[in-house]
């Protein structure tokens, strides 16, 4: 599986540098719609119940946005690629603006139905399906605004054209897996359950499609077993040559198989949409790999953590006030947190997710091979 993913890292390195579809036109998306977990939330389970403290945010905003991570994530580097705003989330009731979109995306997304909610259990209430239904009223209410309510209210929601024109972003399925490990599951229990995660993800995209979306940019998962919260939580388990764990990462792969396998037979199902399969596992990999190359040091150790070979201790969080031997004091962030690789021990830096950007919007990580530019187009040959 590791030598399967290594050869289309490699194909798609050569189809990048020879058959990467670039035409003069690019797609002007006039606002994205969001749907996801923690890696792609600007605000939304911090609005429904607490933010995450600084230093969450540290590095671009100077303050907790209720992002997961020291700055901007991914979702941020495409919405400026863009020239839009930074997506303000769904559930935020102050001071927020969805001309250009809207962020439905939460920490603790899960595709399926979360078997154990937030604040007794660590997910969130706003799984994919409750985020489809909460977009498909979003968009009634809107036109109300727009027609009924008007007055400046009115200048924060969308035109009525943009649900057809916008980019639609997806980024879920990590914590379906990640909820699997923390229960008793196996490790193949826990694999065995991809066919049907994906089923769910697949029946949501098709209900959006059906609210009007036609540009679909959807997201796999990324290397898990490199997470300081898998290593530092399942110890003994067998390290590939950099240090993650082989048989977690193979979990992420078949979901990506599955997931790629199922976009390719949607395209058949949806003729009129533009449904682009974006690997973001292929770049984070390459920086647990590579790290000196791309200017980053210790990819295994979290910044912002507390205890152990990882720095990382589930019980203690990024920003907590800890006791140490009757001594107060918070879980700080590493110096240099632009030349490290995991945040908290879940969630990417700003520099990390930058990188990954970086990547993923030439069209080099991309079925079919487009730039983040071209994600509007379905005929490209
Ligand atoms: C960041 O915010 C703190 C207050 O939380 C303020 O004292 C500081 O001046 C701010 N720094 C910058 C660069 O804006
Ligand atoms: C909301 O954002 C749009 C687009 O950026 C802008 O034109 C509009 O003035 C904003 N509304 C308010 C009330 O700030
Ligand atoms: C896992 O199994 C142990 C021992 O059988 C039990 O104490 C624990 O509650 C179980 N955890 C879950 C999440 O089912
Ligand atoms: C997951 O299941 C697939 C299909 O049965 C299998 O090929 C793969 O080896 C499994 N991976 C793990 C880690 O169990
Ligand atoms: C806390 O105190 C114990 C016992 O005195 C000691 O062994 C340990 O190293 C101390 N831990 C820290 C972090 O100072």
């Amino acid at each position: 599986m590791k030598f399967m993913a290594l050869i289309e890292f490699f194909i798609a390195l050569i189809l990048c540098t020879t058959s990467t579809i670039s035409a003069t036109v690019d797609c002007d998306f006039p606002a994205i719609f969001s749907f996801g977990a923690s890696n792609a939330d600007t605000g939304g389970l911090a609005a429904a119940f607490q933010a995450p403290p600084l230093p969450y945010g540290e590095t671009f905003f100077n303050r907790s946005t209720g992002r997961y991570s020291d700055g901007r994530i991914i979702l941020d580097f495409i919405a400026q690629n863009f020239g839009l705003p930074y997506l303000s989330a769904y559930l935020n009731s102050l001071g927020s603006n969805f001309t250009n979109g809207a962020n439905f995306a939460t920490f603790g997304s899960t595709i399926r139905i979360p078997t154990s909610i937030i604040p007794q259990g660590r997910l969130s209430p706003f799984s994919f399906r409750i985020q489809y239904i909460q977009f498909r009223d979003f968009i009634p209410k809107t036109k109300f605004t727009r027609d009924q309510v008007g007055g400046i209210f009115a200048t924060l929601v969308p035109k009525e054209d943009y649900f057809s024109k916008a980019l639609y972003t997806f980024d879920i399925g990590q914590n379906d897996l990640t909820a699997g490990f923390f229960s008793n599951a196996t490790i193949q229990q826990v694999n065995s359950t991809i066919p049907d995660i994906i089923n769910s993800f697949i029946d949501n995209i098709k209900n959006i499609y059906n609210l009007g979306a036609v540009s679909f940019w959807i997201h796999n998962t990324g290397p898990i077993g490199c997470l300081p919260l898998i290593l530092a939580n399942f110890p003994s388990s067998i390290k590939d040559s950099y240090g993650c764990a082989t048989q977690y990462n193979e979990v992420s792969q078949y979901f990506n198989l599955k997931l790629k396998e199922a976009l390719t037979q949607l395209r058949n199902d949806l003729p009129l949409a533009a449904i682009t399969y974006v690997d973001i596992y292929s770049p984070k990999y390459s920086l647990f790999q590579n790290p000196e190359k791309y200017g980053f040091e210790l990819p295994l150790v979290a910044c912002c953590g507390y205890g152990g070979e990882y720095n990382y201790n589930i019980r203690v969080g990024c920003g907590e006030t800890i006791n140490i031997n009757g001594t107060q004091s918070v879980v700080s962030s590493c110096k240099n947190p632009s030349t490290r690789v995991i945040w908290d021990g879940i969630h990417y830096t700003e520099a990390a997710n930058k990188f990954v950007f970086d990547q993923i919007s030439t069209g080099c990580f991309t079925d079919p091979p487009i730039s983040l530019n071209m994600a509007c187009k379905r005929k490209f040959t």
